[in-house]
Order: C-alpha cells, then structure tokens, then sequence
C-alpha cells in the first residue's frame, strides 16, 4: 500500500460529507500551507467507508483541484471503517526485507478476513524490552476492493494515488507533527467527522490503540431532523448555530446534549479498554478533532466521562498559513475539519526527513 514514506503529496481527504484538499511544502523550519479546501459531496456517496456513488465522488475531487488551482498529481489519500485493521503485533525478530516475504503467513491469524481478500503493509517498531528475540510490528491491513475504489476515484479525477493511508493514523500524523508532545504524554486523538469517530491513543510516535466508531456529527443532524421535523439543511443550520432555532431551541439543546453522551460514552469505552490493556500508560490528554469536534456539549461531556483534560485539536495551529493562497474564513470554519487531510499531506515532508 506504501503507507509509509512517499515523495511529495496533495493531501486528499474523501469523508463522507465532504472532499478535503490540502497542500503543505516545507519552508526552512515551518511547514507552509499553501492550498486548502473544502468541497461538499451529496448525501450517501459514501456509505460505512466505501464509495457508493462513484461519479459525485470524483466530481468533488475535480472541483477541489479545479477551485484550489492544484496542478500537483500525486496525492495521499485514506481509508476508514469496518474493512481497514490496525494492530500492533509480535512477531520473531528479523529485517524489514526478510518481513516483507514472510509478512502474509505470519499476520494470518491476527486477520478477521481471508488473507487473498486484504493487502498488508507494516512498520517495525523494535525488538522487545524484555525478549529482543521478539519485535512489536505495527500492521495495516484493508480489503483489497476497498482500496481499489479509492484508487480509481483518484485515478479518474486525474490523478496518481502515492499513498493510501488510514483516517485514524493521519489523524494521529497531524497531531504529531503539528503539536510535538514530551515521550511522557500519551494522547488521545478523537477525529469526529460525519459518519466516523477515528480513535488513535498513541506513545512516542507510535499508535497504541485505534478504532473507528461509526458514529458521528451526522448522528445530530438526523435526530433533529427527525425530532423537529425539518430538513437537513436547516438541521445542519441549527446544529452549527447558523441558524436561530427559536422556542425549538430547549428541544434542540436536549437532543445536542442526547448525542454527544452517546458519542463520548463510545470514546470512554475505548479508552476503558486501553486502560485495561495497558494499565502503565494513562491517557494525559484527549485531543478532539474533526468537523464535530465543535459540536455543542461534547467537548465537556467527554472529559466528564474520561476524567481527563480535553482540548479541541486545530492542526492549522503548527502551520504557516499563505494567505495569499488560502482563504482566511475557509481556514477559520474549517479548522477541525482539516485535520485528516493535513496529516496525509503532512506524509511527504516526513519522507524527506
Ligand atoms: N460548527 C460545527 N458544529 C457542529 N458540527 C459541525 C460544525 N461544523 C461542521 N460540523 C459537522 O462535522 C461533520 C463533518 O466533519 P468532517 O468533515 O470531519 O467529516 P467527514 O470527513 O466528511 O466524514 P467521515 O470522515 O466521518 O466520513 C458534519 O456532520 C458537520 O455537520
Ligand atoms: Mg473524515
């Protein structure tokens, strides 16, 4: 899949609600962003992670370059849901090369579908503290159809797929390269889009535990179209506070305050299960992003439940913005939204060193 290390990319971020379009270039010491953008897509063009509507798809993603003025080719884009498997495996000690070969025999066990179905990818972390005749192997795998889908939405905007990442570890990647933490910390980054909650608690670099929920900002949308009987637009108004719900405006408030325990209940279990799972490594932060990021109530509902800090995450905050080329307004709406996107286009600069 070559999800890690690549020459030069577009950011490109395919979420259920929207494309979002990032290009990054180092310039000495900052990371400049020099393109960014959000282009909406039409309800149920992606369902559960997957492309359902093929030409709204690559119309969003030809309408980003079109409107972004990108003439760049090569872009990182990445996968979510119930077909893509992150895990942090031990396998016996030996080189990246010789794990190349071998990688499909010794990861079948830890695969929930047949192996002919999914592609691997992995990243050596190290050998063990206590048996260094053992490695913990980071392991990525997704469906191959899945990622086929991808690439050909890609391809038939005219573009060249370098790169196929995951939400939750681009998520992880913006945090990381935006908002460097000591090796002391451990955090949570919570990425809520539309349709998806990204989890990724990571240490030291590396992703400790991930998962995707689906359930997201969409969840508030529906309910208070269906409790107030209006329609997704002016849902979406309300929800945003774009829009004055008038004497709606108790109902409104229950149903914000309805959703996002139900979101930050599902947060607080991964991080129950982290906790359990690795009883020497507390959470010290949770960082939550993503378009939802903003929605009313979650933010102190989850740390309520969590009993740790919360921060809302802006990976705009560790770039030098060109306001020659980017739209101030888009940057300020769209801030939590960018973050999946910032972490792929984020993966070139890594591969530069
Ligand atoms: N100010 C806001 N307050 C509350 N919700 C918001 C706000 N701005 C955007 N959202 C919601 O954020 C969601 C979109 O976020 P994002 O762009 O991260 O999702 P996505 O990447 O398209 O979806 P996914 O990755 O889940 O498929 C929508 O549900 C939108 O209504
Ligand atoms: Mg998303």
């Amino acid at each position: 899949m070559g999800l890690f290390g690549s020459k030069e990319v577009i950011g490109l971020d395919i979420g259920s609600s929207s494309v979002k379009m990032a290009h990054i270039r180092a310039a000495g010491a900052e990371n400049r962003l020099r393109k960014f953008g959000v282009f909406p897509l039409p309800t149920d063009s992606i369902v559960d992670g997957a492309i359902m509507d093929h030409a709204s798809v690559v119309d969003g993603i030809k309408a980003a370059m079109r409107e972004l003025k990108v003439h760049e080719k090569d872009v990182a884009v990445s996968l979510s849901g119930h077909s893509v498997i992150i895990k942090k495996v031990q396998l016996a000690t030996t080189t990246a090369e010789e794990l190349e070969e071998s990688i499909q025999w010794e990861v079948e066990q830890y695969i929930p579908f047949d192996i002919k179905d999914v592609k691997i990818d992995f990243q050596v972390i190290g050998p063990l503290k206590d048996d260094p005749s053992k490695m913990d192997v980071l392991l990525v795998a997704a469906k191959t159809d899945l990622i086929n889908d991808y690439i050909s939405v890609v391809k038939d905007a005219g573009l060249v797929p370098r790169v196929v990442d995951i939400d939750s570890l681009a998520a992880g990647n913006a945090f990381e390269l935006t908002n460097p933490v000591s090796d002391e910390q451990v955090p949570m980054v919570v990425n809520v889009g539309a349709s998806f909650m990204n989890i990724n608690i990571l240490h030291a670099g590396v992703p400790l535990f991930t998962r995707d929920v689906p359930m997201g900002g969409g969840m508030y949308t529906s309910e208070i179209q269906k409790q107030l009987a209006v329609s997704y637009e002016t849902a979406e108004e309300y929800k945003t506070g774009r829009k004055d719900p008038g004497e709606r405006g108790t109902k409104l408030t229950e149903i914000m305050k309805v959703v996002s325990n139900l979101l930050a209940t599902e947060a607080q279990r991964s991080y129950n299960f982290f906790s359990a799972t690795y009883p020497d490594r507390l959470v010290t932060k949770v960082y939550l992003t993503g378009g939802a990021a903003k929605s009313s109530f979650l933010k102190e509902i989850l740390a309520e439940k969590i009993g740790v800090g919360v921060e809302i995450f802006d990976p705009f905050q560790g770039l030098t913005v060109d306001e020659k080329t980017v739209d101030p307004a888009v940057v300020s709406q769209f801030n939590t939204s960018a973050t999946v996107s910032i972490g792929l286009a984020l993966r070139n600069l890594e591969a530069r060193g």
